[in-house]
């Protein structure tokens, strides 16, 4: 609910337990006042005080009264250069070279319908729109927030839109999609980073006075940073205390910096990273940030989590099947990498296809002369030497064993070694005068260019299009350098980083209208593209190259604090793991993936008779409860980083009818403690059968704990199914 008091001049957003509340001051500024706990309507200026305090400057409208000042009262969107010293949200150069921007309010707009952002990713769904108009009158320059409040999901949309209303172009140098600001810094600031093959451990820290930002200028969100992140109460936990998540639905540079000021308030600024960002606005012309995303939970991390994971399921994900099950499929890359012919593909096809599987999936290696990773992206026609008779003559022998088909792209790259770079050296980024760099021996693909992109797109349609394709894994398997495009002059290059990011988006969008039923996977090498952006157009993302499941527990969970389950691609693989040679019980290797986007990646032709009979199980298992796995409340039970007995986690169907609890032990221990493990989120009047046998109240369950096994070995693994006795 929006409403609009024209008294006191204040809006206020209402979600089912959230509220927001902005003011106009009487010198225009849009003052931001609350954002918390659901509250009754009222007018909550008061909360914001001022005082007259050295080198803090005042406003000319603020005329003698030296208590206002930018540089401290909280904002709706910070400016720059016009007295308030923190975290900028905007930043433009005129034509007279000025740097300041400086904005009030001039009116604003209430809808019935929550915005669309043409050509980006944004929240769909039943909710609002308020539209407060500022501008800057000295520059004409307009600033439009934007705010969709989607209710039943307590989350808030945030927005804007630039228009130059002058006669001269300007450069936008900095144009955040977020500021909020509160009236406390006692908060904790976590963010979620880490590396290739390491992805979004969650790293929390109280605030100090000063600044602390993440962020990506590598040209995608990156496996180092995340573009989420969350202010919480200093004793905040799983399941007490406020939390704000703020995450921005982008998927290249970004920025998100907290400060907290000398009078102990804090601004957290979330935008486009401000690093080679230069957007010029022509006279009429506008430009839209990416959209941000916010939801307060005054019921800890978990509960903030589990909203995130509804709006993003049933908000954001597009896709038809979003809340339906998703085939299991196997993937050829770790069984085979380059090596393979249609007789080694279709060993593991008739092996998967006996044992419940139902996609095959063709990584990396199958077309154009691509027989190590030197070579042949950007040549999208099949490798007829490995594939006679090319997809055609795959596909029916697949489908006759039940399959269907998916199939490895990674349009965003060129090898030097390939017919289109030989053809087009010139659409691959690189600078006059300098050698680009090399990351796996690849270069990218300038798809700021709309001729690059037809001609890529041109290509993958003929792929598609010559055979029944299910599925489509989307690979980006390096980061931006020498970013510079043949097709913008000198003075626009700093638009480049961000037409690529849009030019992603046009091509995946092309690629949902034109084959609606191809279920597109994410990927990053890994997961350095794991957002929001992403996830409006591919529903699940593989999570990491890692596919060890014991280091998968952690990856799984910092990426959970954000992200739905059902959105992590996650495979059992072979042991010893290729990546960090560990080797885990294959029952805990279907444990972690099934809580995931759920597949094999191995040769399952190499599996012996027991091990065949448990992947037979893991499958049978995820077909019966994936309802509960993906789209139930989740409960992260344990935290794997903190090195006990195990890790575990749980899901609740919606009607607390029924319960699935996963539980990873480390390594084996002799003559270990009894445990009693504390379940989460059951009905307390309800008695729950565990695993068919015995009955244990929901109340007990919870507040007393489940008593747990003694476990053999390394990282054993345990699930309990709990169902409601009627
Ligand atoms: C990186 C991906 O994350 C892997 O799963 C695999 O597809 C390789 N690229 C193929 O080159």
């Amino acid at each position: 609910m929006i409403t609009y008091n024209a008294q006191a001049q204040t809006f206020t957003l209402h979600t089912k337990n959230t509220t927001y509340q902005m003011a106009v001051h009487p010198t225009g500024v849009v003052q931001h006042i609350y954002y918390g706990r659901r509250l009754r309507d009222c007018d909550l200026r008061g909360l914001v005080r001022g005082a007259d305090r050295g080198f803090s400057p005042n406003p000319d409208e603020a005329g003698r009264d030296r208590a206002f000042s930018l540089d401290m009262t909280p904002q709706e969107y910070s400016t720059c250069g016009v007295g308030d010293f923190r975290l900028p949200s905007i930043a433009f150069a005129l034509p007279n070279g000025s740097h300041t921007a400086d904005l009030r309010y001039c009116g604003h707009a209430i809808r019935a319908e929550k915005y669309t952002l043409p050509g980006l990713p944004a929240f769909h769904g039943e909710g609002g729109t308020l539209v407060v108009h500022l501008e800057d009158r000295a520059a004409r320059v307009g600033v439009d927030l934007y705010y969709g409040v989607l209710e039943e999901y307590d989350l808030i949309t945030r927005a804007v839109r630039v228009v130059n209303r002058g006669s001269e172009e300007i450069q936008l140098c900095r144009c955040a999609s977020l500021c909020l600001d509160f009236l406390r810094a006692d908060m904790d600031f976590i963010t979620f980073d880490g590396r290739h093959l390491a992805e979004r451990s969650p790293a929390r820290a109280a605030l100090l006075p000063g600044v602390r930002s993440v962020g990506s200028v590598r040209g995608a969100s990156s496996h180092q940073h995340n573009p989420f992140v969350v202010l919480c109460e200093q004793d905040a936990d799983e399941d007490r205390g406020l939390c704000y998540g703020a995450m921005l639905l982008y998927s290249g540079n970004f920025e998100a910096a907290v400060e907290r000021d000398q009078y102990d308030g804090s601004r957290l600024v979330m935008g486009i990273h401000p690093y080679h960002f230069c957007w010029t606005l022509a006279p009429g012309a506008c430009f839209d940030t990416p959209e941000a995303a916010l939801v307060c939970s005054s019921g800890g991390l978990g509960e903030m989590s589990r909203q995130f994971h509804r709006a993003i399921r049933n908000c954001l994900i597009r896709d038809s099947r979003a809340n339906v099950r998703k085939p299991v499929l196997v993937n050829n890359w770790e069984a085979t990498y380059f090596d393979f012919n249609k007789d080694k593909l279709l060993s593991i096809a008739k092996e998967a296809a006996a044992l419940g599987v139902e996609l095959f999936v063709l990584d990396d290696g199958w077309f154009g002369e691509r027989n190590d990773d030197n070579s042949g992206l950007g040549d999208w026609r099949v490798n007829t030497d490995k594939l006679p008779g090319g997809l055609e003559a795959l596909t029916p022998e697949l489908e006759k064993l039940g399959l269907s088909f998916g199939i490895w792209v990674e349009p965003e790259m060129v090898s030097e070694d390939s017919e289109l770079y030989r053809a087009h050296p010139d659409w691959a980024f690189q600078v006059p005068g300098r050698k680009p760099s090399r990351g796996r021996n690849q270069l990218v693909l300038d798809f700021s260019r709309q001729e690059v992109r037809d001609h890529v797109y041109g290509q993958l349609k003929e792929v598609l299009s010559s055979a029944p394709v299910a599925y489509v894994k989307w690979d980006m398997n390096r980061n931006l350098t020498e970013v510079w495009s043949a097709g913008l002059p000198p003075r626009r290059q700093g638009e480049v980083f961000h037409r690529y990011v849009l030019g992603v988006y046009e091509i995946l969008e092309r690629l949902r209208t034109d084959y609606p039923d191809i279920l597109i996977e994410g990927c990053c090498g890994g997961g350095g593209r794991f957002d929001g952006g992403m996830l409006y157009y591919t529903p699940q993302i593989w999570c990491s190259d890692n596919t060890d499941a014991i280091y998968r527990l952690q990856i799984q969970y910092g990426t959970s604090f954000c992200y739905p389950l059902c959105s992590m691609g996650a495979h059992v693989s072979a042991v010893p793991n290729e990546q960090n040679g560990r080797s885990a019980p294959l029952e805990t290797r279907g444990i972690t993936a099934m809580s995931g986007a759920f597949g094999y990646e191995l040769d399952l032709s190499k599996c012996t008779p027991e091990e065949k009979q448990e992947i037979r199980r893991q499958i049978e298992t995820y077909k019966r409860r994936w309802e509960l796995l993906h789209c139930g409340d989740y409960y992260r039970l344990t935290n794997p980083f903190e090195n006990g007995p195990y890790t575990a986690w749980e899901q609740v169907s919606q009607d607390k009818r029924e319960a699935l609890v996963s539980l990873v032990a480390g390594g084996a221990q002799a003559a270990p403690p009894f445990r009693l493990l504390k379940l989460k989120g059951l009905d307390p009047a309800r008695d729950y059968r565990v695993n068919g046998g015995e009955a244990y109240g929901g109340d007990a369950l919870m507040y007393a704990g489940y008593p747990l096994p003694l476990m053999q070995g390394d990282y054993a693994g345990l699930q309990l199914y709990l169902e409601a006795i009627e």
